[in-house]
């Protein structure tokens, strides 16, 4: 009999009976013997384990790859779900390749003259003092370690539509959090033609899910070690996070809840503040423990590139954080002022005209709406691994009073 993923696991005496199941893959994990998949049809809001042995492919079966299964529905040894689907066949209907999808990889400076995130939080670049060159003639204008590959990939993406960058980002923020470095990586992704917040967070989703499969099922033994020692109970909470699909709700809406819980708070949250670490890890529970999208913040917090949503009386712009359990913000995103006469505005706002001519004449010849995400790497890490301190995961942590060799 074909079955919804419902009716599948709402089937009462599972035991053995032979049916079929179609959908789309939401997570897949292979081990030595076995191989779990989660398949949902968008019938429930769970998705139907099925488990397969080794003797299957699991190279076609990705992350959104659509599917057909026949096997036996029996019941789950795990005391997570009652009923699962034992594969005698899978049949992959449609393959999504999504991470192979012509992302192009640019090589973007690590000395800038520009200020992306516009925060300030700078390091400059000087010759020393032994080079002849006169400090501030070397390039003629002041230069810093960048803060962000954005802005170059901006202009390779206006050539090949989608383009990404992992390398070092450098932040002078005065900070000795767990979740802040001075040098951290971070990978950067750019597309052109894209139309909508959504998707972009579908990119933003898809990039957690398949990288997170793909290290699970590549290097397993060392993702159990960590979880072993560090973070018992981590491999249940990323499961959890895989097989759900990533909540969306605004920054209006955050704030209203965030106020509703005020008293657990040492900062008052306020429509116009940013959140902090405090409020992020409170939505995330909040959601249940699945990594939560808040988009659509206050123009005034946000730098000069990003969409004006022209609302009012809130005026925001469409960014977008990706905030996960246990760290709080991983991604920060946005769709990009494409309208030349916004950005224009913008930046004399900013005082920044002069400076960024070159980033007004992108919208000035060819402009295309367009947007991406940055999403910081040890920040990746201390998700998957469960690891609370970003200074653990990195051998040579910068911070501040901190760079000895
Ligand atoms: O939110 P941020 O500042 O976004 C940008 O830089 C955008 N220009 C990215 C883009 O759209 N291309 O930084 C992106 C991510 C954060 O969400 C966080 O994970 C990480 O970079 N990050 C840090 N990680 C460690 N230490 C710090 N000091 C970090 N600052 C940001
Ligand atoms: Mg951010």
């Amino acid at each position: 009999a074909k079955l919804s993923v419902r009716d599948a696991l709402g089937a009462q005496n599972a035991s053995g009976e032979r049916v079929k199941v179609q959908g789309w893959i939401r997570s897949v994990r292979s081990q030595k013997e076995v191989l779990f998949l989660h398949v949902n049809d968008g019938s429930s809001l769970e998705s139907l384990q099925v488990v397969a042995d080794s003797s299957f492919d699991s190279r076609e079966l990705a992350f959104g790859s659509s599917v057909e299964v026949q096997g036996q529905l029996v019941k789950s040894l795990s005391k997570r779900q009652n009923v699962e689907l034992k594969a005698e066949k899978i049949e992959v209907v449609g393959n999504c390749d999504a991470k192979d999808s012509g992302f192009v990889h640019i090589h973007t400076p690590v000395i800038t003259s520009n200020d992306c995130e516009g925060a300030g939080e700078l390091f400059q670049v000087k010759p020393s003092s032994k080079i002849k060159v006169p400090e501030e003639n070397f390039f003629n204008v002041p230069v810093f370690l960048t803060v962000s590959g954005q802005l170059h990939l901006e202009v390779m993406s206006g050539a090949f539509t989608q383009v990404f960058t992992f390398g070092p980002t450098f932040r002078a923020e005065n900070s000795q959090s767990r979740r802040h470095l001075a040098e951290f990586y971070m990978v950067e992704a750019e597309i052109s033609f894209l139309e909508s917040l959504q998707d972009l967070m579908q990119v933003m989703e898809g990039l957690f899910k398949t990288t997170t499969m793909t290290v699970l099922s590549n290097c397993p033994e060392d993702v159990e070690l960590c979880h072993k020692f560090i973070a018992p109970g981590q491999k249940d909470r990323l499961e959890h996070m895989l097989k759900n699909n990533f909540l969306i709700i605004s920054y209006t809406e955050a704030m209203e809840i965030l106020k509703q819980a005020s008293q657990n708070f040492t900062f008052t949250p306020e429509w116009g503040a940013d959140l902090h670490t405090e409020h992020e890890k409170y939505l995330v529970k909040h959601c249940g423990d699945i990594p939560v999208f808040v988009i659509n913040y206050p123009l005034a917090l946000k730098p000069f590139y990003m969409r004006d949503n022209e609302d009012s009386p809130q005026h925001t712009v469409a960014a977008v954080d990706l905030l996960v359990p246990g760290v709080g913000e991983l991604f920060g995103g946005s769709l990009r002022e494409e309208r030349y006469h916004f950005l224009e505005q913008r930046l004399a706002r900013s005082g920044l005209t002069e400076a960024y001519q070159w980033y007004l004449d992108l919208r000035r010849f060819g402009s295309v709406p367009h947007g991406g995400f940055g999403m910081g790497f040890e920040r990746y890490l201390q998700c998957i691994l469960g690891i609370d301190n970003i200074k653990d995961v990195i051998p040579f942590p910068r911070f501040t009073h901190s760079c000895l060799l």
